[in-house]
């Protein structure tokens, strides 16, 4: 099958690689309809996180059609039309049970920290991702959702992270009605948490990035204030003389360590890598928000050190949520909203290109050219229609 490649930092490409099996009874089989790139796998292009291993196939959002399963698969099909949280895992775990399945316990069992996540790396159990026209489903039971009927693919593909992700980071900033939001990052994740904070009874969004026409369409989609950071001596002096020297009541990173705008933190995070990326929207937040407020962190950092001002966090009581989004828990409330029209994350998606093309589309994606927000891959096999035997539908 053709799927993407890591060769190094900065360097992908597609190539052939051989189909993936069924290696456990509870696995199944996806053909790939849908595939995005995500803010998460720019870490990755990067080299900012540790064992990424040439060879590896990114892509932990994607949708697709199963193709086959393993005989102790109970609730999928072949020929359902499924999404796949970007999350592994095995719904029976201490953490499983408390529907936090990005800390599952069992599907990266090598790690402390994170559960498993497709295509992220060895630092997140090495599974071979969807940016690709096949990919291996474990524990298939589990993770994937049949998709309803009047949700289409390309709305499907967003449920897969970015749209729950960025509702749980409004979520973990526990607004309150009137409360002043601030969402450093208009990125797919940032842009939702903006529309999903109004959605929560904010009185007050304001968004900050750099990149202008990202702050164009956020301001439009989120009718949210923004901010370009570029314009702005001292972020959290700025943040404060707009709210009437308080400070806003929640503060919410959908940036992560990628972020620029400090010459000491690039050097320091990105370029040296003496701590897990730049720590600069950290910094941000704890500063920007006022005392006693919240601090919901969604932006991605690797697992060693970074300088973070915690005796800042300390002293003013600030309140700290952080997580990898439980995609499956908002699947039920967040297809209600896009019904309901409260949000249409469709319209996000500003690049549909062939898989072929997945080296140009992560140039493009990770320069912020062409006004590029969020990129559709599309594999060679989308649209066949497999006809699928009787035998198959057991
Ligand atoms: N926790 C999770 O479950 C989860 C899931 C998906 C994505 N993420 C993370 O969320 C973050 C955003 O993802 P995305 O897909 O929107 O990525 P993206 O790369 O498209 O967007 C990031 C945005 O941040 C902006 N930015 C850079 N430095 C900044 C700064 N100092 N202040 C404000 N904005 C700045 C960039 O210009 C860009 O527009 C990433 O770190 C990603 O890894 C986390
Ligand atoms: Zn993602
Ligand atoms: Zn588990």
């Amino acid at each position: 099958m053709l799927a993407m490649n890591y060769r190094g930092p900065y360097r992908v490409r597609a190539q052939h690689k051989s189909d993936p099996v069924i290696e456990h009874p509870g696995d199944a089989i996806v053909r790939v309809t849908r595939t995005c790139i995500c803010g998460s796998d720019l870490h990755l292009y990067h080299g900012m996180v540790p064992d990424t291993r040439v060879g590896h196939t990114f892509g932990h959002e994607f949708v697709g059609v199963v193709e086959d399963v393993g005989p102790g698969v109970r609730n999928l099909r072949v020929g359902d039309r499924v999404l796949v949280p970007f999350n592994l895992f095995c719904g029976s775990c201490f953490y499983c049970d408390r529907e936090l399945y990005g800390n599952c316990h069992n599907t990266n069992p090598e790690a402390t920290a994170v559960g498993g996540i497709y295509g992220y790396s060895h630092t997140a159990g090495g599974y071979d991702g969807g940016q690709a026209e096949y990919v291996r489903v474990p524990m298939a039971d589990v993770g994937p959702m049949i998709i309803p009927d009047d949700i289409d693919d390309d709305t499907a593909v967003l449920l897969t992270d970015i749209m729950p992700t960025g509702y749980q980071a409004a979520e973990m900033g526990d607004i309150e009605e009137g409360d002043t939001v601030v969402v450093f990052g208009a990125g797919p994740v940032g842009i939702i948490a903006a529309k999903s904070a109004w959605l929560m009874g904010a009185g007050r969004v304001i968004v900050v990035d750099e990149v202008d026409y990202r702050l164009e369409f956020v301001k439009r989609f989120a009718q949210c204030e923004v901010v370009n950071f570029r314009e702005v001596n001292d972020m959290a002096l700025h943040i404060k003389k707009m709210t009437d020297w308080m400070g806003a009541d929640v503060c919410i990173d959908a940036v992560g360590a990628d972020a620029s705008g400090s010459i000491m933190q690039t050097v320091t995070g990105r370029l040296m890598k003496t701590q897990a990326g730049s720590s600069l929207v950290l910094h941000w937040c704890i500063n920007s928000v006022r005392k006693g407020g919240n601090v919901s962190i969604v932006g991605v950092y690797g697992p060693t050190f970074n300088a973070v001002p915690i005796g800042n966090a300390l002293n003013k009581g600030l309140t700290l949520r952080m997580n990898q989004a439980s995609v499956k828990r908002h699947l039920p409330h967040l297809i209600e909203h896009i019904r309901a029209g409260h949000i249409d994350p469709k319209q996000l998606i500003t690049h549909r290109i062939p898989l072929e093309d997945v080296a140009d589309a992560y140039h493009i994606f990770s320069s912020k050219l062409d006004g590029c927000i969020k990129t559709v891959l599309v594999p060679p096999r989308a649209n066949e229609v497999r006809a699928v035997s009787a035998s198959a539908l057991h």
